[in-house]
């Protein structure tokens, strides 16, 4: 009898062919599908391989397959992952298993989970990051749906995946639309930690007068340190990159950045479930804003530059890399703690110390310190927060003073620095301050009778007002 094909792959652009790659590897037989057949060809003359079929016809596709049937989608997402799910079905069994690997929606993804539980079929949404090397050579990833249909695909999973002291980056997250969701928040921190990062090179640049070769070799020195991650070690690379045209590539790129949007959804959907994560929200803003280039370009000719001469004592570098340390720890703490509370609005049981433990290879936001994360909530499961971890704060008080000042300075230059303003804004807010909130309360008790609570008794005020307005 024909040998079945163990795993089947629609989708043969970048992330789909190196992922089916990678998974051909390890010894599984991979049935490839797209839907326009010249990238199967092409995906299979470039790479050849013995454990690499080519499929051009969707039932012959589905029929290659051992069962229970697993299919993998790494298309678009959005509408393409519609479509090629109403194409599957018709085709499918109770009990096969469909696992999406795109970026989608998580709301879409518990859409298509509920309409296809009705047909009996089990449906993954699974985050995968690490772009296409991550696939090829180890991705990190983050699968969401059925305990139990997820047993079949573990083993395909836990062989491809990136490796962090010999486990595997890849754990089961929970039920529903879990998977998707933490690939989202783990996008969200990936934009704050991406923006903090450029706020540190605006400083080095800007206030401290560094070139980019020597900033090369800071951001080269920081990554020996606590702050070690993929992301500053590529930084470090980008600082050093010449331009074939002469000069250094980075000053050429021009200064606006896009988004494809998981960002946004991150900062949308903490905006719903009442948790604070403006770092994220930050740099999705500061995106945004460098989008507005003639708006930036004629404002400029208008407004004042900022006319302080800030004279900025003792190691300077050394400021700016404690301040980003802090900014990192404030920016994981605030998708930690949107983890924390979409676990209890969603009821999925996410393991927050297995998520950062999983994110220490593979993924875009791996970073040593995410082992001191694993760390915090294996000693307290139901941490809200982690700075309230011992090691956290620790490192709060040990860089604060740093922060505040280069927040401070970086204000007086006029050298934009959302991410970090925000972290100090953070942490001021959450170490028992005076907010003015009882004055907020006055107010809307004013307007709108909406009552009050007192710290001298319990229950809740109106008060009649002595309106003079
Ligand atoms: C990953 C990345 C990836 C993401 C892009 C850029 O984890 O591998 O997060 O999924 O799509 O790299 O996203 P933006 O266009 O939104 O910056």
């Amino acid at each position: 009898m024909e040998k079945k094909m163990d795993i089947g792959m629609v989708g043969m652009a970048v992330m789909g062919s190196n992922l089916a790659l990678n998974m051909a590897d390890h010894g599984f037989d991979v049935a490839c599908y797209n839907y326009t057949p010249d990238l199967t060809e092409k995906v299979l003359r470039e790479h050849p391989h013995k454990h690499m079929h080519g499929f051009f016809n969707l039932q012959e596709f589905v029929d290659s397959l051992q069962k229970p049937r697993r299919i993998m989608l790494l298309i678009m997402a959005g509408e393409p992952v519609d479509s090629m799910i109403e194409q599957l079905t018709p085709l499918l069994e109770p009990g096969d298993i469909i696992l999406d690997g795109g970026n989608s929606y998580f709301g879409d993804t518990r859409r298509r989970q509920t309409k296809l539980q009705q047909a009996g079929i089990h449906y993954f949404g699974v985050g995968i990051s690490g772009g296409e090397n991550g696939a090829r050579r180890g991705p990190c990833i983050m699968p969401g749906g059925d305990k139990e249909a997820y047993e079949f695909v573990r083993p395909v999973y836990e062989a491809v995946a990136a490796k962090a002291d010999g486990q595997p980056c890849c754990s089961y997250i929970g039920p529903d639309g879990a998977g998707h969701y933490v690939k989202m928040v783990h996008n969200g921190i990936e934009y704050a930690d991406m923006q903090l990062i450029a706020e540190a090179y605006l400083l080095l640049k800007y206030a401290g007068g560094y070139s980019n070769r020597q900033i090369a070799e800071i951001v080269h020195q920081w990554n020996q340190g606590e702050l070690r991650s993929f992301l500053i070690g590529i930084t470090a690379d980008i600082f050093a990159e010449d331009d074939d045209a002469g000069g250094q590539l980075l000053d050429k790129i021009v200064d606006s950045a896009g988004q494809k949007g998981t960002g946004r959804w991150t900062s949308i959907e903490a905006l719903r479930q009442g948790v604070n994560i403006s770092l994220i929200t930050a740099a999705c803003n500061a995106r945004v804003m460098s989008n507005l280039l003639s708006e930036r370009q004629e404002l400029g000719r208008i407004i004042q530059p900022a006319c302080a001469e800030t004279k900025i004592d003792g190691d300077f570098v050394e400021m700016v890399r404690q301040s980003l340390y802090l900014g990192k720890i404030a920016a994981y703490a605030q998708g930690f703690a949107l983890y924390r509370s979409a676990d209890v609005h969603y009821g999925w049981q996410l393991d927050l110390g297995q998520i950062a433990a999983i994110f220490r290879a593979g993924c875009i936001i791996q970073a040593d310190f995410l082992n001191r994360i694993t760390a915090a909530f294996t000693a307290s499961p139901q941490l809200d927060n982690l700075l309230q971890d011992t090691f956290f704060a620790g490192k709060v008080n040990e860089n604060l003073a740093a922060l505040r000042q280069t927040v401070a300075s970086a204000v007086q230059l006029g050298i934009p620095v959302p991410a970090l303003a925000c972290a100090v804004e953070y942490i001021d807010a959450l170490r028992g301050t005076p907010l003015g909130a009882n004055l907020i309360q006055a107010q809307r008790d004013y307007f709108g009778a909406h009552t009050f609570k007192r710290i001298d008794k319990e229950g809740s005020f109106h008060h009649e007002w002595q309106k003079n307005f």
